[in-house]
């Protein structure tokens, strides 16, 4: 490795540079050497999610998620709080639900309200409410929709900035980086938000490249760089929050794919740096730590370190682009 730490490179060109991260590592030898050396930004990967927060209807359990957020303040990083409101991760008491609307909408606002309240002042910025587009561009039919109608998005929004009017609020999801009919349903979703004076602050691009396979319906650089300016022109920040690359479905032997993946990395840190973006997160520390890794019981490599924390082709590709 170089003298100059990726920390320090990308903070260099006034970009945040982060990882999602997971409270049990934090105690392993390897990890949280590397992610505070490396990067200055944290994601809490599963541990604010509702099915990890609420073991029963009247109980919060914290202190995973403290450990991730007190770890990130101790080494003076920036805090993305991940996520507030999803269809997935619930716990499994939510949703076979005999409440009436009301008291859903109840559940939720009391949720929003004691999490996001809970880290006030110590979660820079929350994605409050993930995926509520459907692929197809029309909203998701989650639970949340089919009871509280499309509301249920401005309503967690208005309650998160009730008790953190000091955080960015996000909204997050996958399949829109880039343009197309989904990415055009988001931009719709977040101006109409704008306009009705809803207080969100940014949008969030999944980014997990590959994932399904398929070259061809991966976004461009070119694309998502147009996508991140427009929604800049509206005054939101964007950041990438939850960038991986699949090596599964790349072409050659373990060593050309780790080439190949490294390009990905380059071309859209480039993109990072030529347009407004304000973050760039890998969804994971290392490739020993990825959901991807992990599903495919270690048969493939996402991230920019590798299973020994070591710096990948791609690590040294994001290093020369940050520094040239
Ligand atoms: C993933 C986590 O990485 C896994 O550990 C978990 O089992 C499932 O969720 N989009 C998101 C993230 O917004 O919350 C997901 O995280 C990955 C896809």
């Amino acid at each position: 490795m170089g003298e100059k730490t990726l920390r320090e490179a990308a903070s260099e060109r006034g970009l945040r540079f982060g990882a999602a991260v997971a409270a049990d590592p934090l105690t392993d030898a390897d990890y949280p050497d590397v992610l505070q050396r490396e990067f200055d930004t944290v994601a809490t990967e599963n541990e604010l999610k509702m099915g990890r927060l609420r073991p029963s209807r009247h109980e919060f359990d914290f202190e995973d998620a403290e450990r991730i957020i007190g770890f990130a303040r101790e080494h003076d990083m920036y805090t993305r709080g991940h996520t507030l409101v999803w269809h997935r991760m619930n716990p499994d008491w939510l949703t076979p639900w005999t409440y009436t609307d009301r008291q859903l909408e109840n559940i939720l606002r009391e949720h929003v309200h004691t999490v996001a309240g809970r880290f006030r002042g110590q979660i820079d910025a929350w994605d409050v409410v993930n995926e509520a587009v459907a692929d197809d561009g029309t909203m998701r039919e989650s639970f949340w929709y089919r009871r509280l109608g499309q509301d249920f998005i401005d309503d967690a929004f208005r309650w998160a900035n009730e008790v953190a009017p000091d955080a960015k609020l996000f909204y997050n999801d996958y399949g829109a980086e880039g343009l197309g009919e989904k990415s055009d349903a988001v931009y719709e979703l977040v101006k109409g938000m704008l306009d009705r004076g809803v207080p969100i602050d940014g949008v969030g691009l999944q980014m997990h490249i590959l994932l399904r396979g398929e070259e061809g319906r991966n976004p461009t650089p070119e694309e998502v760089a147009e996508n991140i300016e427009r929604l800049a022109d509206l005054g939101l920040d964007v950041h990438i929050t939850e960038f991986d690359v699949s090596t599964a479905h790349l072409e050659g032997d373990h060593e050309e794919r780790l080439e190949k993946q490294a390009e990905y990395y380059r071309n859209f840190v480039q993109t990072a740096l030529d347009t407004e973006l304000d973050a760039f997160v890998t969804w994971g520390v290392a490739d020993c730590n990825s959901w991807i890794y992990k599903r495919a019981d270690g048969d493939d490599h996402p991230l920019l370190f590798d299973e020994h924390y070591q710096p990948k082709p791609a690590y040294d590709a994001v290093m020369e682009t940050l520094t040239e």
